[in-house]
């Protein structure tokens, strides 16, 4: 190295030393929360009850399958908005009976918003659960301390009640960071099979010869590095999707195939296979759908873009043979 380099480092390293970075707290916090496997029998005694509740077909109303994404961000907006504008209130003299009436709506409204999320959760990773039963015990207490704090107000212990309603958004906002971490780092809720068609190139891709796919089997193929599932109706036909399940990218080719859809073996979310739909949750997102035909006989796949059939109707098996462009998208081996 020439000398007068060495001389620059030197320089630079004596006038500028590096600056040693700290890594920061709370995401080594939240990261060890999410390995801490004490609470685990807890979790697993909740999610059974969560899962056993008798909620029908209200359960998806619950998950968002009819908003396209998960209601539970939505529901939170009311109490956490209350209790919060409540807050404000308690800081303006002679505000704390308006305080007291937004603190009894945040009330009221904290029990939908818990059980959509209580829903979601059940059907969460193990390291999402044992974060998000820390976010569920933040919001109960932040509950408690607001219950108490409208005690308080009640029998004219105003100020009481307004240190227990500071309390309470204390705690409140711990259960929104956790929530956050659940919703951004750990992709709860998220949609995981968004990127397919970022990713996945215009037109035509091979995917292999009919001969090979069994009938009413679901195979794994791949596309631009992309997971594909693809199945072959025992009447010739051939469907494909995104192999990976937009609930929690669980592998639909290692699922159950029956009456035209597809069942996630991780949850249970169920798929059709003409055009992606759910027909039932707890994934919120339909999945990506490709077209496809056999030429030479092997087949090929062209992902759909942005033109999702309507839901006919929630029927498991419901076979469009149309994207909405009137091109038939399913091809028999005669085809
Ligand atoms: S990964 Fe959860 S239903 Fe598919």
């Amino acid at each position: 190295m020439p000398y007068a380099l060495v001389g620059t480092r030197l320089l630079m390293s004596t006038t500028f030393p590096r600056r040693r970075e700290r890594q920061n707290r709370i995401p080594w916090l939240l990261d060890r929360l999410e390995r801490e496997p004490r609470a685990d029998k807890v979790i697993d005694a909740l999610r059974t009850g969560v899962r056993s509740l008798p909620l029908g077909r209200g359960r998806d109303a619950l998950h968002g399958r009819w908003l396209g994404h998960p209601v539970h961000p939505v529901a939170v907006q009311v109490p956490v908005g209350s209790w919060f504008s409540a807050a404000v209130l308690d800081l303006c003299p002679g505000r704390s009976r308006e305080a007291g009436l937004l603190i009894g709506v945040g009330l009221v409204s904290a029990a939908p918003a818990a059980l959509t999320g209580a829903t979601d959760w059940a059907e969460l990773r193990q390291e999402q659960q044992r974060v998000g039963l820390v976010h569920a015990v933040s919001n109960t207490v932040a509950f408690g301390l607001y219950a108490a704090s409208l005690a308080y107000r009640a029998k004219g212990r105003t100020a009481a009640g307004r240190t227990l309603g500071f309390l309470g958004l204390t705690a409140v906002g711990v259960g929104g960071m956790l929530g956050g971490h659940l919703a951004y780092r750990q992709a709860a809720g998220a949609n995981h099979a968004e990127e397919v068609p970022h990713v996945v190139r215009e037109g035509w891709h091979r995917v292999g010869a009919v001969a090979d796919l069994p009938a009413g089997r679901p195979v794994r193929r791949s596309v631009d590095d992309v997971p594909v599932l693809v199945v072959r109706g025992t009447g010739g036909t051939v469907h494909a999707l995104a192999d990976r399940c937009s609930h929690l990218a669980g592998p639909l080719s290692e699922g159950t195939v029956a009456d035209g859809c597809v069942e996630c073996p991780w949850h249970g979310s169920v798929f059709r296979l003409s055009d992606g739909w759910n027909v039932r949750g707890p994934a919120t997102a339909p999945q990506p759908a490709f077209d496809t035909r056999v030429v030479e006989g092997h087949v090929e796949v062209r992902l759909r873009r942005g033109d999702h059939t309507e839901p006919a109707d929630d029927g498991a098996g419901t076979d469009r043979r149309t994207n909405g462009t009137g091109v038939d998208t399913t091809h028999g081996l005669g085809s």
